[in-house]
């Protein structure tokens, strides 16, 4: 039969469907995850994200320095605290003594070249479990801003590269922005959550830092699953304030945001394959229900695929073993 059009003739082999590629995994597209807890040697698994670790400070240096091995060069690290560091204003986020601090600060003296990336919320410290300050059952807003100035400004000063603020309060990237350029941190980044859902998907992440809300949900400050075209007035304010990054959370539920966002603004889009996503991979490969490997590297492509140059996920030192 004569066809005009074969879309076959370019699958036909290895070499000619390497050539017709269109979107390709690097290295240098991971930021890879890390939870950091007090003690020495001491390595806690996450019982719902098999192969990811609460790491000590000692250990946690050594992961980095495998990792930087395999060529990942930027790490988001949240810290696990005991209850008894919590309280209702986040206190810990900003003593430059505390356990986050000193890891960022002991991680850029040891990797001058590595990129820290930071967690600028509450909810690791806040005894409430919440993203903000808690008054009569309510998440408030402005005062949240102010807590978080304070975050932002100490991670600066500890060494931080880019500040991820991820909990969806309203102005909170200009006021990082004006608090950073105040104190002459012109060159620290934020890289925005600027379209982050209120997902089933953060459960695991939440058992790896005890962060869950003590009471209620998330649902008044990050959004909801069935919008998207809210996502655009997110990011056009996070754009405006001043982010040099926009990211969608979770990934794999929101690839048309990532398309979206990607269609729409020329910053760089990231986005971050969650805590969730990752155990929905791990439990089935460990059953033998999928192969684990071939499923992962299609999940990390298909972000990429969808417009997200830059990802963040728990995969990214098994996948960089892999290419
Ligand atoms: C909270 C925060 C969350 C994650 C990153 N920062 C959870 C939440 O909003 O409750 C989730 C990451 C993951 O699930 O991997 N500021």
């Amino acid at each position: 039969m004569n066809l005009i059009r074969r879309p076959r003739r370019n699958r036909q082999s290895a070499v000619i469907r390497d050539m017709v590629q269109e979107t390709r995994l690097s290295v240098t597209d991971f930021i890879l995850p890390l939870f950091v807890m007090e003690g020495q040697n001491v390595r806690s698994e996450v019982a719902s994200m098999p192969g990811i670790y609460r790491l000590s400070l000692d250990l946690l240096l050594e992961e980095i320095q495998e990792c930087v091995d395999l060529g990942i060069k930027t790490f988001d690290l949240f810290p696990n605290l005991p209850e008894s560091k919590k309280d209702k204003y986040a206190t810990e986020s900003h003593n430059p003594d505390g356990l986050y601090l000193q890891a960022v600060r002991a991680v850029k003296e040891r990797f001058p070249d590595v990129m820290v990336m930071t967690d600028v919320a509450m909810d690791p410290y806040s005894s409430d479990g919440h993203d903000g300050v808690v008054e009569d059952g309510k998440i408030l807003n402005d005062p949240t801003l102010e807590v978080l100035g304070k975050m932002a400004l100490a991670q600066a000063q500890a060494g931080a590269n880019i500040l991820g603020p991820s909990d969806m309060m309203d102005g909170r990237v200009g006021y990082i922005r004006q608090v950073l350029d105040e104190a002459g941190y012109y060159d620290v980044a934020i890289m925005s959550y600027a379209a982050k859902y209120a997902s089933a998907f953060y459960g695991p992440f939440r058992d790896a830092l005890d962060s869950a809300p003590k009471f209620g949900d998330k649902e008044t400050y990050q959004m909801n699953p069935a919008n998207s075209r809210e996502a655009l007035i997110e990011a056009q304010l996070d754009y405006d304030e001043g982010a040099d990054f926009l990211m969608v959370k979770p990934a794999l539920a929101y690839l048309d945001v990532i398309k979206l966002l990607n269609d729409n603004f020329h910053l760089p889009i990231a986005a971050y394959n969650v805590s969730g996503e990752y155990a929905m991979v791990k439990s089935a490969a460990r059953n033998g229900w999928l192969d684990g490997e071939r499923a992962m590297m299609e999940v990390l492509l298909s972000i990429k695929r969808a417009g997200a140059n830059v990802i963040l996920t728990y995969f990214a030192k098994e996948a960089a073993r892999l290419l």
